[in-house]
């Protein structure tokens, strides 16, 4: 049995368009995924949208207490740009801020350590007007919102997040069109993963001018192996690493980006500027890596982009969302982060697993034993790693509460705690008693 060390941070996660509702309230500008979420396309299954989704935005009191209920002793949640500043630049809207002060005040009254992310993908509307992503002065508008953020509350926030997961903002936001703002363009996609770089470097420079705690970058990791020992399915496998895995991670690290982007993207790929790589790395106090699941790929030339197709694992268990579970590769995945760019202290700053569970609690409970044997097996190879040397320093499970999972809509459920969409009313899955007693016992697994 792993010992997690003392001061190990045991959460949970959500974001701010998953959960909050109410995205116009009290002044708010829209954000990309309110806009998203309208497209007469019906861009998300079943037509969902964010309008109401946990009613957090009104409920957020009773949410710290089932918090504390559970004994969380962090909580990452999102900050939405567009409530503090509704044009996305310029004039603050003391209201939006004030939302999130009380929700910061409150986590601490009841000894909860916030872990805030300032980017989780909801960009107000009116940048996106203005080009969004694809704008160089993006960086800027970033670094400016988050001066706001860091003025108000570092007293009182200790850990921040810059940007969550660059590569599903650039891949399913610009690449392939399944997020919002929904393009699907080769050229701009290379060209949103850099300002994305560039507005994360640009705001941890924000910080250092005056920042008092720790800052970092969310990545999701997604270990990628080769289907077979053949040359061609190892160069896939190198390709698809290159793409998810350190597109992002090789310039805020290492001020280079992986040389089979070029490779991959053809023409679409402009080489970065030596500028635009310094500014990328910058001086992290930690690393945020969130991972559901891995990939087994192969080579196949009409696989876009990457010309590396996944191989179905028919003998796993997979996640309703169609994800593999393997814990193993969770461990693996944490071992490969130090050994490829060495010992920074790392967050798994999301972890978790979406399964069948009904729309309505039946006498007060839900039985999720797939999702307790997610979180068991997870969170043994989080202690296997750390066992294995790897600064592990904390643990958010996505997510607290089933919420909106963007694309796919309120029908994938990865909380611990079940949301009845019709009456808001929340139950503690089985999961939930699970996680409280593994955090009651520092990680030591209950039995069961
Ligand atoms: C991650 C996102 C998070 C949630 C999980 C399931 O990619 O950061 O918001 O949707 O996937």
């Amino acid at each position: 049995m792993t010992r997690f060390p003392d001061d190990f941070l045991w959460g949970a996660a959500t974001a701010a368009y998953q959960i909050e509702g109410s995205p116009l309230a009290d002044g708010a500008g829209a954000s990309i995924w309110r806009r998203f979420s309208h497209d007469p396309r019906l861009m998300i299954a079943k037509g969902d949208t964010g309008e109401v989704a946990c009613d957090h935005y009104r409920r957020w009191h009773d949410d710290v207490a089932l918090m504390k209920t559970l004994g969380l002793q962090a909580y990452r949640f999102s900050i939405a740009w567009g409530r503090v500043l509704p044009e996305g630049t310029g004039r603050i809207n003391q209201a939006g801020l004030d939302f999130y002060e009380r929700l910061v005040d409150e986590l601490l009254a009841n000894g909860i350590q916030p872990l805030v992310t300032l980017y989780h993908w909801d960009l107000p509307a009116a940048l996106d007007d203005r080009g969004g992503w694809l704008n160089r002065d993006s960086a800027d508008w970033f670094a400016d919102y988050a001066r706001v953020l860091f003025d108000r509350l570092d007293g009182r926030v200790t850990r921040w997040v810059t940007i969550n997961e660059p590569w599903v903002v650039a891949d399913g936001g610009y690449l392939n069109g399944v997020l919002a703002p929904g393009h699907r363009n080769m050229f701009e996609a290379p060209i949103v993963s850099r300002n994305l770089m560039r507005a994360h470097g640009r705001a941890v420079q924000a910080y250092r001018a005056g920042g008092a705690h720790e800052i970092g970058l969310v990545v999701n990791i997604e270990p990628k192996q080769a289907a077979s020992d053949s040359a061609a399915d190892h160069a896939a496998q190198r390709r698809a690493e290159a793409y998810m895995n350190r597109q992002y991670l090789d310039p805020a690290l290492c001020g280079r980006t992986p040389p089979e982007l070029a490779e991959m993207y053809g023409e679409a790929w402009q080489d970065w500027s030596p500028d635009d790589l310094a500014l990328a790395r910058q001086r992290l106090d930690f690393l945020g890596v969130n991972y559901y699941t891995r990939s087994v790929v192969r080579a196949d030339d009409a696989a876009f982009l990457t010309r590396a197709a996944p191989v179905p694992q028919p003998r796993s268990t997979h996640m309703t969302t169609g994800w593999e579970v393997s814990p193993q590769a969770l461990t693996d995945m944490l071992v490969w982060v130090r050994a490829e760019y060495g010992d920074i202290p790392l967050y798994v700053t999301e972890n978790g697993a979406a399964f069948y569970d009904p729309p309505r609690a039946m006498n007060g409970a839900i039985d999720d034993p797939l999702r307790v044997d997610y979180l068991r097996t997870h969170i043994a190879a989080v202690g296997e790693a750390i066992a294995r040397g790897v600064d592990v320093r904390g643990y958010m499970l996505w997510s607290l509460l089933d919420n909106l999972e963007w694309t796919l809509g309120y029908a994938q459920r990865f909380g611990i705690v079940h949301v009845d969409f019709e009456t808001q009313a929340r139950t503690l899955k089985n999961s939930a008693h699970f996680y409280r007693d593994v955090i009651a016992g520092n990680g030591a697994l209950p039995n069961g």
